[in-house]
C-alpha cells in the first residue's frame, strides 16, 4: 500500500485519503490515521486527528501541503503542543508536525544560532550557553519547540523570540520556500503575521557573546522564578493574553477565580493565567473554564481577555 512512508494502521476505519498520501511520501515520513491529539499536547486534551504526519524533509512537506489543497483538507502545523487545546471532537485533516530530526538541527555560527523549526526551545537555550552565546537564556523555560514559538512570538522574563531574530526560512502554502532576512517578518505581542500563511522551517537567532558562568546564572535565576510562580501540572502555559499594562495572571487572582472548576480543568492556585488538567480533563472542561473567566473578567472589571491559546479541531 505504501512504497516509502511508514504508514502506521492504528484503525480500522480510516481516512479515505490516508494511503493515497502515504504512497507518495518518501521513507523515513512517519503517517497515521486516527492520532490522538492528547498525547501530543502539554495540556493532555483532545480527540485524534484524522491524518497526522512527520515529514522527513522539505519535499515532503510540499508534497503534503499541496496534497492537502488539492484534496481540500484542512491542515495545522503542530509544534510541540504547549500552547494548544485541540477539542474532544478531534480535528478533521491533516496534522502535521516538524519533529524529525531532519527538522531539529541546532547549529552554531559565531553569534548566531541556526535552529530547525522542530528544535526544542531547551536545547536551544543550552546550546547557546554552550557557546558562549547569551541573550537566549530565557527560551530555557518555555516548553516549546522554535517553530511554535515563532509562529506565536512567544517569550518570557521580559524576552520574545522576536528580538533574537536574524532570519527565518519559510515554506508558503502552496510549498515554495523562501528565506526571510529579520526586516521582512512581522512580529507582535504574541503574533506573527507572516506566520499565518506560511510554515517556519528554520529561524536564525542572534545572541551576543558572554562567559558561560554568566549565562548559566541567569538561566537558574529565571528557573528558579518560572518554578515559584508557575504551576507544573500539565498545562497550555498561559492561557489569556495580558491585557494592555496588565497581567491576566494578577487579575484572575484579585478576583479570587483561583481554583475555580469545571470537572477537571481548574484555575491555578500558582497562577492565574494558567488552567491546569488535574488528571480527568477533557477539552470541553477547558473550553467552558476558559468561558466562565472571561464572563468573570468581562463583568466585573469590564476587560475582554484575549486568547493566548490556540484552540483547533471540532466538538465532540
Ligand atoms: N501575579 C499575581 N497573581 C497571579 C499571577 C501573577 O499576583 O496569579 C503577579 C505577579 O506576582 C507579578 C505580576 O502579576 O507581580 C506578573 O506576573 P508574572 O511575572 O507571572 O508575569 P505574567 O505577565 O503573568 C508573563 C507571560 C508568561 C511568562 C511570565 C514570566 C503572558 C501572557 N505571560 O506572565 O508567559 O512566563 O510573564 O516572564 O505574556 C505564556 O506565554 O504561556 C507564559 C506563561
Amino acid at each position: 500500500m505504501t512504497p516509502g512512508s511508514l504508514l502506521e494502521i492504528a484503525h480500522p476505519k480510516e481516512h479515505p485519503f490516508l494511503a493515497t498520501l502515504a504512497g507518495r511520501l518518501a521513507a523515513g515520513t512517519l503517517i497515521r490515521g486516527n492520532e490522538p491529539m492528547a498525547k501530543r499536547t502539554t495540556l493532555r486534551v483532545g480527540g485524534p486527528a484524522d491524518i497526522y504526519v512527520e515529514p522527513v524533509s522539505e519535499l515532503d512537506l510540499a508534497i503534503i501541503l499541496r496534497f492537502c489543497a488539492e484534496s481540500r483538507l484542512k491542515f495545522f502545523l503542530l509544534g510541540r503542543g504547549s500552547n494548544l487545546v485541540v477539542r474532544d471532537g478531534g480535528f478533521r485533516g491533516v496534522v502535521i508536525c516538524l519533529t524529525h530530526p531532519e527538522f531539529s538541527r541546532i547549529a552554531v555560527e559565531g553569534e548566531t544560532l541556526i535552529c530547525g523549526a522542530g528544535a526544542r526551545l531547551k536545547d536551544v537555550a543550552n546550546a547557546a550557553r554552550r557557546a558562549g552565546v547569551a541573550g537566549l537564556e530565557f527560551l530555557a523555560g518555555i516548553p516549546g519547540s522554535v517553530g511554535g514559538a515563532l509562529h506565536m512570538n512567544a517569550g518570557a522574563m521580559g524576552g520574545a523570540i522576536a528580538e533574537l531574530i536574524a532570519g527565518v526560512r519559510v515554506m508558503d502554502f502552496g510549498g515554495t520556500t523562501r528565506d526571510l532576512k529579520s526586516g521582512e517578518i512581522t512580529f507582535t505581542y504574541r503574533t506573527c503575521a507572516t506566520l499565518q500563511n506560511h510554515i517556519a522551517l528554520a529561524a536564525r537567532l542572534r545572541g551576543r557573546s558572554d562567559l558561560g558562568a554568566a549565562i548559566e546564572r541567569r538561566m537558574s535565576t529565571f528557573n528558579e522564578k518560572r518554578w515559584s510562580a508557575q504551576p507544573s501540572a500539565p498545562s497550555a502555559g498561559c492561557a489569556f493574553k495580558n491585557p494592555d499594562g496588565m497581567s491576566a495572571g494578577k487579575l484572575i487572582d484579585e478576583l479570587g477565580l483561583k481554583g475555580t472548576r469545571v470537572g477537571g480543568a481548574v484555575v491555578s492556585a500558582e497562577h492565574g493565567n494558567f488552567i491546569v488538567n488535574d488528571g480527568g480533563a477533557t477539552a470541553g472542561d477547558v473550553l467552558q473554564l476558559i468561558e466562565l473567566v472571561k464572563e468573570r473578567v468581562r463583568t466585573l472589571r469590564a476587560v475582554e481577555l484575549q486568547m493566548e491559546v490556540k484552540i483547533v479541531g471540532d466538538e465532540p
